[in-house]
């Protein structure tokens, strides 16, 4: 049977090997996937190991993402984009090819599952650290007219803001308390969720028709969903997200695209 990982650290808690369990069965592909314990110290070796004993594909979370990407051979350009990897898969010559699905499971949970267009809207992007880096290049895809990067510490905000502007689309960056104006859709990709913390935004961002979504999920609403919510903003957590990306990695690997709504339905109802 075809072998498929995903390596991370801690990563007992991973929903990875029941997603893609639940795709290889709706789409009648015979394949394990396996939750691995990367070592801080071997993670390459790990990897490589993986690949030579006949593993077919691998995921890669949290910390490895980035040394991920450094051992490839060959990545998208999306990938060389977020200077991160999520996904590996491995070519007949042995070549490791990496590839970033975060950013486009992202936009389709937003574009497709939620049905909120991107195109021309103001979006505030929440964050500067991996998960901000990983989604941006996917996002101004879409054509916003601009993006604003608010970030605790301006100059990781700067930096990015640098990275991904473009003639046709401003990337600009801010501090949370300086961020001026309203905004279509407001995206929170720090992990400031994870302590309870809320970044101290100006509620003027808000308007009645701002749509929110926070990269975290849980069972409860995030601090950052509450507080949008309070003030009239409707919006999303990121559960969509963890599906949309292993969907697209698995289409990566299998060349099959599963259906994602019923796998994100019988997660939410099985957080309750
Ligand atoms: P990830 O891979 O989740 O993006 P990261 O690269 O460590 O992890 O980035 C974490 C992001 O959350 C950063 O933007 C961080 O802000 P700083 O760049 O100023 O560190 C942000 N963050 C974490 N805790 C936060 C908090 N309590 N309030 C606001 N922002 C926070």
């Amino acid at each position: 049977m075809d072998q498929y990982g995903v390596f991370g650290n801690p990563i007992a808690h991973s929903k990875s090997p029941d997603i893609h369990h639940f795709f290889a069965k709706s789409t009648l592909q015979s394949l394990t996937y396996s939750k691995l314990l990367g070592d801080v110290d071997t993670f390459e070796l790990q990897v490589k190991e993986f690949f030579r004993e006949g593993g077919k594909g691998l995921n890669v979370t949290v910390p490895f993402k980035e040394r991920a990407f450094n051992l490839c051979d060959v990545v998208s350009p999306r990938a060389k984009q977020a200077g991160a990897v999520n996904t590996l898969l491995v070519g007949k010559n042995g070549q490791i090819f990496g590839d970033n699905t975060d950013g486009v499971g992202m936009v389709r949970d937003i574009c497709e599952n939620h049905g909120q267009s991107l195109t021309g809207k103001r979006v505030l992007v929440l964050g500067a650290g991996g998960a901000v880096r990983g989604v941006l290049e996917p996002l101004r895809n879409e054509s916003p007219k601009e993006i604003v990067i608010a970030n605790r510490t301006l100059s990781k905000a700067q930096v990015l803001a640098e990275h991904f502007s473009q003639e046709a689309i401003s990337v600009i960056a801010s501090e949370f308390d300086q961020v001026t104006g309203e905004f279509d859709v407001i995206i929170n990709g720090t992990s400031a969720s994870l302590s309870g913390d809320l970044p101290p935004l100006p509620e003027s961002v808000i308007h009645s028709d701002t749509w929110c979504y926070d990269m975290m999920y849980a069972k409860e609403p995030t601090v950052f969903l509450k507080w949008a919510y309070e003030l009239g903003a409707k919006g999303s957590d990121g559960l969509g997200m963890l599906v949309e990306q292993a969907a697209e990695a698995f289409f990566l690997w299998r060349m099959k695209r599963p259906d994602t709504d019923s796998l994100i339905n019988k997660m939410r109802a099985d957080l309750e």
